[in-house]
């Protein structure tokens, strides 16, 4: 029997992409959007509402999933989106609601379908965190932590359920070209000292997103990762993604320069 895979945040970006591969090559495909009757009517696979943020749309999904659904193999963790903004101009509130969707959200669905998986004695879960769960960068504060966050949280939970044949693993991308710049909250409260830094930083993150991958290696990996027979915790993926974890872990001044000229250099 083909897979059923579980994907969140199927609605754009990675997250489509890759629940349309994964549909062409006979897997069954379920998705999840806070709005899918604005895709579904445009889209093979099966789309359920979900807000990860919501624990009461937590509960109905669920129970939703196992009325579609008698048997559920992968969940994919997704649905995200980033936060920008400088540190001290970036309010508690909003770096709160950054957290309740890239961390807590994550947590909460994949704590409600963890009974499933143990009870079943396997599964596979895999979350979509970003090289920004192992490096960081101006601008990214609390997204670079909510992703770091992840990283530690899965890292203690794949000890955790190894014994019932559940398999946790994370996909780090660089960037890549997909809605996220578009769905991107940012933060504008211009603290004056910041203000020519700022504008260098985000023309830099700009053209770095503009030269991004094509989002379909980024899917590539995740497919790779699903057929793997022991997957690795760790998939880094995207242009230089090998030479940026590199230098953040063996030579981090090299790392924290190339960055800071990288910004200066920025006309
Ligand atoms: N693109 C990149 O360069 C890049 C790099 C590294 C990591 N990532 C990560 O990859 C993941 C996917 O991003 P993307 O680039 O594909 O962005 P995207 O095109 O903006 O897609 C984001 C998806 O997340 C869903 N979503 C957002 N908030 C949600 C919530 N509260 N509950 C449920 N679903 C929610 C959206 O669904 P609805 O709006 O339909 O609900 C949408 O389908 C994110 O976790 C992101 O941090 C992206």
């Amino acid at each position: 029997m083909s897979k059923t895979i579980l994907i969140t945040g199927a609605s754009s970006g990675f997250g489509l992409l890759l629940a349309n591969n994964l549909h062409r090559n006979g897997f069954n495909v379920i998705g999840t959007s806070r709005n899918p009757e604005k895709i579904q009517a445009a889209v093979p696979f099966k789309v359920l509402a979900l807000d990860i943020t919501d624990e009461n749309s937590i509960r109905e999904f669920t129970k939703q999933l196992f009325e579609t659904t008698n048997q559920l193999d992968v969940l994919v963790n997704n649905a995200g989106y980033m936060l920008t903004g400088l540190a001290e101009e970036t309010s508690t509130e909003e770096a709160k609601l950054q957290f309740e969707t890239n961390f807590w959200g994550t947590v909460n669905i994949t704590k409600a379908l963890l009974p499933y998986f143990r009870k079943q004695k396997f599964g596979q879960i895999i979350t979509i965190s970003s090289m920004m769960g192992l490096v960081s960068l101006p601008m990214k504060p609390i997204y670079a932590a909510s992703k770091h966050a992840l990283e530690g949280y899965f890292k203690s939970l794949r000890f955790e359920v190894s014994q019932f044949n559940i398999k946790v693993s994370m996909v780090q991308p660089m960037w890549a070209k997909t809605n996220l710049s578009a769905n991107m909250i940012a933060i504008d409260e211009d603290i004056a000292d910041y203000k020519s830094y700022k504008e260098q930083v985000n023309k830099y993150i700009k053209n770095s997103m503009a030269e991004g991958d094509d989002p379909s290696i980024i899917v590539n990996k995740i497919v790779d990762v699903i057929n793997a027979k022991t997957p690795k915790f760790k998939n880094i993926v995207g242009k230089m993604a090998g030479m940026v974890l590199f230098l953040n872990n063996y030579a981090y001044t090299k790392f924290e320069g190339a960055i800071h000229k990288s910004v200066k250099k920025i006309k």
